[in-house]
């Protein structure tokens, strides 16, 4: 099949309608066999629940054109368990993981004109939701949910690339201790928005959130995980109950210890010791990891050593050797490409 002709090198990271969804609707306790569509639209009841109540999971993964010409996932087995997790937190019935990588394989299949050809530096993000879709008046689950899968082309998360970026404090809490800040669901991004909007107003790129109940240990940064690199090259990662278990973190964390011979650490990272660390990023499926250059809180400025031009070292062979996996130019772990 033909790859369509896009000036793969800047399209950004943009919704972009391509040819085949997948849809499958639970109703009457089961979900039905599902199927694929060309409608990119939904039609649901004005009182659905997921417009009164946001009862709504997601997920996101990539797919990538190897150098030999295959098309592969990245661990989209840990992709349906997170759904599976998110969609118990919210009172809606899991989708099957089973079904879920099915999904996932007839999906890309269908749209394969729309993975961009390698070495191209944009992948097909595919974006598995799930919403309720009958309506509910009182706070309660709705009876009937809907499970869609689509994908769009897109290239790096951050303007700029592998530019670092600015990041500040932020003043409002992203998640409480024993609230949802752990599943991937639309209503922890709904409320990210007003200070991510705060943030690009003050001249930053990103908002670093800090624990709810002390303020004192970094979290996330609501679309990304943090990475940080010693001074002697160990790899740290914040560990909190309140963020999201990011699939690219885990994977960077083994591709550290065992393809870089790298010490890693999860760990609580207070913010008293964001100013010793070498290198920072932000990871995630969107951001795969992305350097930071700067944070500042309040009159506080941290310039990161590693500095405004590129990615630091540690940070570039990450980078290098984890898309080096997904891109089937080195040899993955057992399971991790399908
Ligand atoms: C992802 O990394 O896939 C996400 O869902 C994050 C989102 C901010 C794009």
């Amino acid at each position: 099949m033909e790859i369509k002709d896009l000036d793969w090198g800047n399209i950004g990271f943009n919704y972009r309608i391509t040819d085949y969804r997948y849809i499958s609707n639970y109703k009457d306790g089961k979900w039905d066999d599902g199927e694929l569509s060309t409608d990119s639209n939904v039609t649901i009841n004005e009182s659905a629940g997921i417009l009164q109540y946001c009862q709504e999971v997601f997920e996101g993964l990539k797919a990538y054109r190897t150098k030999e010409g295959h098309i592969v996932t990245f661990r989209p087995d840990l992709n349906a368990k997170r759904m599976y997790d998110s969609s118990k937190r919210l009172e809606m019935p899991p989708f099957p993981e089973e079904r879920f990588l099915e999904a996932v394989d007839k999906v890309v299949l269908a749209n394969e004109a729309w993975v961009p050809p390698f070495g191209s530096g944009a992948t097909l993000y595919i974006r598995p939701y799930m919403f309720a879709s009958s309506p509910v008046i009182g706070v309660k689950p709705a009876a009937e949910y809907q499970f869609r899968m689509f994908t769009t082309p897109v290239g790096p998360y951050f303007k700029g690339g592998a530019k670092p970026i600015t990041i500040t404090v932020s003043d409002f809490d992203r998640a409480a201790p024993r609230g949802t800040g752990h599943i991937k669901a639309g209503l922890n991004y709904a409320m990210s928005i007003h200070p991510l909007m705060e943030a690009h107003r003050n001249g930053f790129d990103e908002n670093m959130y800090l624990d709810a109940a002390t303020r004192t240990y970094v979290e996330e940064t609501g679309g990304a995980n943090f990475i940080f690199i010693t001074k002697d090259k160990k790899v740290v990662t914040p560990k909190s109950n309140s963020i999201l278990p990011s699939i690219t973190r885990r994977s960077l964390l083994y591709v550290a210890e065992h393809y870089l011979g790298l010490k890693t650490e999860e760990r609580p990272v207070a913010f008293d010791e964001v100013k010793d660390f070498a290198e920072v990023g932000l990871c995630g499926t969107a951001a795969v990891i992305s350097p930071v250059g700067r944070i500042c809180r309040g009159e506080t400025v941290i310039n990161i050593p590693s500095g405004m031009e590129g990615m630091g070292e540690i940070t570039k062979k990450l980078y290098d050797t984890l898309t080096g996996i997904q891109m089937g130019e080195l040899e993955a772990p057992e399971g991790w490409i399908r």
